[in-house]
């Protein structure tokens, strides 16, 4: 039987709107209704047209990064291109159209600690994750990036609870080295504890790949949250597709996170 999906498609404002770090932006925004229904791992498609344009046609798809009180939610987001340079030129008070809250998110188990890593943006979904886990459970947080100014945020980490693993390729905060290097370190302090974790990751997909390796050699089960061209974000398109190891899956409908089991991790980006 088909799942009820609570979607909506909310005209919000934006509450506020700032740059954290070179190219990398935080956009807070009200949209009451996405908010109530919205799980950590799920994005929106977000519209990014300059006011009185119709350009560009397609939304761009954001992974939910909090959500506060108020019906408010924040993306956390890097400028890579025409939608996200059109997008970080608007500014509080103007409205965009947020459909919402999409996909299947991380599914967290009560009993088992969980391990969160994150690459680069990838940090962007684990926020609302650390924070929905936040209290009921211990939990672990690693972000990696290039330089420390990219890993913006790490406070509303630390809020949480949860206890943050840093590691940067230059070595400027943290560990020098990835996200992976922190993680080996991590699993073998929790040695036999290890086998009562489950890992939550989000990253490029080498990163991703990487994690999802050293998580099955270590016998832990291992979600993937995967990025794909989107045009839609519902699952009409079918634009999204990436190889799985039975099956072609679609990345707005069937996740954006899946088991790292059911991914044919050769055959990616
Ligand atoms: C489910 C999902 C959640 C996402 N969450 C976030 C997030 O929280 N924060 C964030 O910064 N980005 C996120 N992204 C990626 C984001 O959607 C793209 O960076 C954005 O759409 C680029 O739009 P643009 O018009 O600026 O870039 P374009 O001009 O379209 O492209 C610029 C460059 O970015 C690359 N690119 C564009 N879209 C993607 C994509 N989906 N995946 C990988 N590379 C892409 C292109 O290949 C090109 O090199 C997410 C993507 C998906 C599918
Ligand atoms: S983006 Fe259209 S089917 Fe997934």
């Amino acid at each position: 039987m088909e799942r009820m999906i609570a979607r909506f498609d909310e005209k919000a404002e934006i509450i506020e709107h700032c740059q954290a770090a070179e190219d990398i932006f935080v956009l807070k925004v009200a949209a009451p209704a996405v908010s109530a229904s919205a799980r950590p791992g799920q994005f929106c498609m977000v519209e990014v047209k300059a006011v009185g344009s119709s350009d560009p046609l397609l939304r761009r798809p954001f992974s939910i990064h909090a959500r506060e009180d108020g019906g408010r939610l924040s993306f956390l987001y890097r400028r890579v291109g025409r939608g996200t340079d059109l997008l970080s030129r608007m500014r509080p008070g103007e409205m965009l159209n947020v459909l919402g809250p999409l996909g299947r998110g991380f599914r967290v188990r009560p009993d088992i600690t969980p391990i969160l890593a994150g690459g680069g943006m990838g940090m962007a979904p684990l926020l609302f994750l650390a924070e929905y886990c936040a209290g009921s459970m211990d939990t672990f947080t690693i972000l990696g990036g290039r330089t420390a100014s990219e890993l913006t945020g790490l406070e509303s980490f630390r809020r949480t609870g949860t206890r943050v693993l840093v590691a940067t390729e230059d070595g400027s905060l943290g560990t020098r080295g990835m996200v992976t290097d922190v993680l080996d370190g991590l699993l073998k302090t929790l040695s036999e504890s290890a086998g009562q974790c489950e890992i939550h990751t989000c990253g490029p997909w080498p990163m991703m790949r990487a994690v999802y390796e050293m998580a099955s050699q270590s016998g832990i089960p291992c979600w993937v949250s995967l990025e794909s061209r989107m045009a839609c974000g519902t699952g009409l398109c079918l634009g999204c597709a990436v190889y799985g190891t039975e099956k072609i899956l679609h990345v707005c409908r069937e996740g954006p996170v899946f088991h790292g089991d059911s991914i044919r991790w050769r055959d990616g980006q």
